[in-house]
């Protein structure tokens, strides 16, 4: 492999596992069987060190970069918590799979237990910092069912700005209501405890159903079933990197 100065090294089985192209099972039987080039040659050993960001690896004939950080998104299902871990609940890093190196992923932001959708899973903190901080207003868009009809005067204080029962006043919101106005699309751009639940909540009704649809530039993958997850593309990274820097960041309200 190049030889460079100052520059990290990683195993190949552990660099292919990282960029998502397989897990690093998988990643150690293709190097066995030499579907694995470094460099234009043929490597063998999974073993083998190599320099992520010098090295060019190809793997089924594709060029695979290097990816500092790792973004995960997955489809939440019931009953797992948004954190890394929890002595008595199953978190959604249980949704990954055993052989990936889970220790520095973290869910980037918060989603109830019975709540569904997209949820974005990341080592990167400052990024995650940014998307999180209330000055970047990264917009967040979620389906939901009522238990009663939301009526044209409740959507009017839910779109100015609904008082909770800790006395805050919350941002202008949207909501969309479809047929028979017990469901429709509410999107926000900010994420206090159980935001939704607790409007509802102040307009005397409930919630029965959340799943989160968008996060900033992302659309929960429709390809993705509950519980299953994938690696975000190229183009995903660099538009959530643009939303973190931008205020009212694909702010639809
Ligand atoms: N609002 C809620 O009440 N719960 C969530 O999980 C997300 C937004």
């Amino acid at each position: 492999m190049q030889e460079k100065n100052n520059t990290e090294t990683m195993r190949l089985d552990k660099f292919l596992g990282a960029t998502g192209c397989c897990s690093r099972t998988d990643a150690k039987k293709i190097i066995r069987s030499g579907g694995v080039a470094v460099n234009g040659r043929a490597v063998r050993n999974p073993e083998e060190k190599i320099c992520p960001e010098t090295d060019e690896v190809f793997f089924a004939g594709k060029r695979i970069q290097y990816r500092k950080y790792t973004y995960i998104m997955l489809n939440k299902p019931e009953g797992y918590v948004s954190a890394t871990e929890d002595g008595r609940e199953k978190t959604v890093l249980d949704l990954l799979p055993d052989d990936m190196n889970k220790s520095k992923l973290f869910p980037c932001g918060r989603l109830d237990k019975n709540t569904l959708g997209l949820m974005l899973i990341t080592d990167n903190g400052e990024l995650s910092h940014r998307l999180l901080a209330p000055a970047s207003h990264v917009s967040k868009s979620y389906g939901f069912k009522s238990k009663k009809e939301v009526t044209p005067a409740e959507a009017e204080k839910f779109e100015k700005g609904l008082t909770l029962e800790d006395g805050y006043v919350t941002k202008p919101a949207r909501i969309e209501l479809y047929d028979g106005k017990m469901s429709g699309t509410v999107y926000l751009v900010e994420g206090k405890y159980h935001q939704i639940k607790r409007m509802f909540e102040a307009m005397d009704n409930k919630i029965v159903y959340l799943e989160r649809l968008t996060f900033g530039p992302l659309t929960l993958d429709t390809e993705l079933e509950r519980g299953q997850w994938r690696y975000l593309t190229d183009e995903e990274i660099r538009l959530l990197s643009e939303a973190g820097e931008k205020k009212n960041a694909n702010n639809p309200i």
